[in-house]
């Protein structure tokens, strides 16, 4: 039987596998073979090179990952290598970063240089490196003060006795020390020495030390040693278990209170045709309807967003029904069922005109045209009322010119939701069309009506805070 050595396979699959592999905690070769017995079952399997080829591999899944360094932001770190035999491991750890959209500025202690050589660390990091505080190049800005603030997280791979000593006692007499004092940044280290070292008394302290004063580390693991014979703790962790404890502060995984629910949302304004050019319609933008069926797609569910004539993208990884009148947006709502959740944020209009021209109506002799208005269906009050398939929360909206709270209460009984989100759309305070709004939140708790009035939010803020407020219900609930 043909035996496949990984090493000798395309950069691009290796870079794959090893992304895979370190994601499910499993080694190369076992995930080669799990890969082969998910094909045999018939699981569909899809790999190509381009972004726009394939679908998320885990490198998209992690550099998409939320946090500190942002959705698809490119994060920043600044390794500091110190001098010990794992060194050489240090290049590797450039090139894992660097295959998780991270920049990597590479700083050199004059005791490294005796293991690695600057050349090597920036021939793998693209960028220039840094060896000494007192460089004229690099500190006519201060550069050392650069390297400790210009970045998201520092790293310290191989993190030395010598190293940890000075760190716990705050020295700054080269450049590592200096950038490491002078930091504001999270910090992690990878220490790496001798087990004896790494059992010393003084060690400890420093260990201690530096815990207390919020670093974090990885490893050191247990294993052989550089010096023959000797095993023990003190290896220095492997560059992927590193870049995955970077990976893990840089963007740690966000929470998805609502994963698993589907969230069905309504927005903007309908168009109801009078003839074929001419429609009645409101001046709803759409924005918050938007920004809730975004919020609730980060916060991990599965959104559906039906919505009327607007000016917006569409937000990414929501599906997204386009229609014009509320006839149309009803049909849509009740395909979209089940839901567990269904927010009615849309302007829909009240009426619509009885019967729609077939030709552009003519001004004529005999005056106006009369238009005979119907009443459209209303969506919320439908869907708060199904009986088999209505949604467990429903929450609708009350958009008033006066008396909002009196208009908002009254609301609850006409449309048998479970909360309401009343807000003040009179010209005066630009919501419709803004960015802004003041609500209120009703709830109800039997016959009893609580409000909630939140302060004056942008529209991203306030759908974050009621899916915030959706999942902690739902939370409490379930
Ligand atoms: O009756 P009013 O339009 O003030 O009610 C506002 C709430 O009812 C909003 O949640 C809106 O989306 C919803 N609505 C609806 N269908 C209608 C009218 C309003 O779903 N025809």
């Amino acid at each position: 039987m043909a035996s496949l050595t990984i090493r000798k396979l395309d950069e691009a699959i290796k870079v794959y596998l090893r992304l895979r592999s370190a994601k499910n905690g499993r080694s190369v070769e076992e995930e080669v073979r799990v890969i082969l017995g998910e094909i045999m079952q018939g699981r569909p399997f899809e790999f190509a090179t381009t972004p726009s080829q394939r679908s998320p591999s885990p490198a998209d899944e992690l550099s998409r990952a939320p946090g500190r360094a942002g959705a698809l932001d490119q994060a920043r770190v600044t390794l500091i290598i110190g001098g010990g035999i794992a060194a050489y491991k240090a290049l590797d750890l450039v090139r894992r970063l660097k295959e998780r959209n991270t920049r990597v500025r590479c700083v050199l202690t004059r005791a490294a240089q005796q293991f690695v050589t600057p050349l090597s660390a920036s021939a793998l990091a693209h960028e220039r490196v840094y060896t000494d505080l007192f460089d004229p190049e690099s500190e006519f800005d201060a550069g050392h003060i650069r390297l400790a603030r210009d970045c998201d997280l520092i790293v310290v791979a191989p993190a030395t006795a010598d190293l940890m000593a000075k760190m716990a006692n705050g020295h700054a007499d080269d450049l590592a020390s200096a950038i490491l004092l002078a930091t504001n940044r999270p910090i992690l280290l990878a220490p790496a020495m001798n087990p004896l070292m790494w059992n010393n008394a003084a060690t400890r302290r420093n260990v201690a030390q530096l815990q207390r004063d919020g670093t974090v580390m990885i490893g050191p693991n247990a294993g052989e040693m550089a010096e023959a014979g000797e095993a023990g703790v003190g290896r220095m962790a492997e560059p992927l278990e590193i870049a995955a404890a970077a990976e893990r502060l840089l963007r740690p995984p966000r929470p998805r209170p609502l994963k698993g629910k589907r969230v069905l949302i309504t927005a903007g304004p309908t168009h109801e045709p009078i003839d074929p050019v001419r429609y009645i319609a409101n001046r709803s933008s759409g924005k918050q309807g938007f920004a809730i069926a975004a919020a609730a797609q980060a916060a991990g569910a599965d959104v559906t967003l039906v919505s009327g004539p607007v000016d917006l993208d569409d937000p990414p990884d929501v599906t997204v029904k386009h229609v014009e009148s509320a006839r149309d947006m009803l049909r849509q709502v009740e395909a979209a069922l089940p839901a567990d959740i269904a927010i009615f944020a849309a302007a829909v209009a009240d009426w619509r005109v009885a019967t729609e021209g077939e030709q552009k109506l003519k001004k004529t002799a005999a005056g106006m045209p009369p238009l005979q208005l119907v009443e459209n269906p209303d969506i919320l009050a439908t869907i708060s009322k199904l009986k088999d398939q209505r949604p467990p929360l429903v929450i609708g909206f009350a958009a008033e010119t006066e008396h909002l709270i009196d208009n908002a209460k009254a609301k609850f009984a006409r449309k048998g939701c479970d909360w309401i989100v009343a807000n003040d759309v009179s010209p005066a305070t630009g919501v419709m069309g803004g960015d802004r709004n003041t609500v209120h939140l009703l709830t109800r708790d039997g016959a009893e009506i609580h409000v909630d009035s939140w302060p004056v939010m942008t529209k991203e803020e306030v759908a974050t805070a009621l899916v915030a407020r959706i999942a902690e219900t739902i939370g409490k609930a379930s």
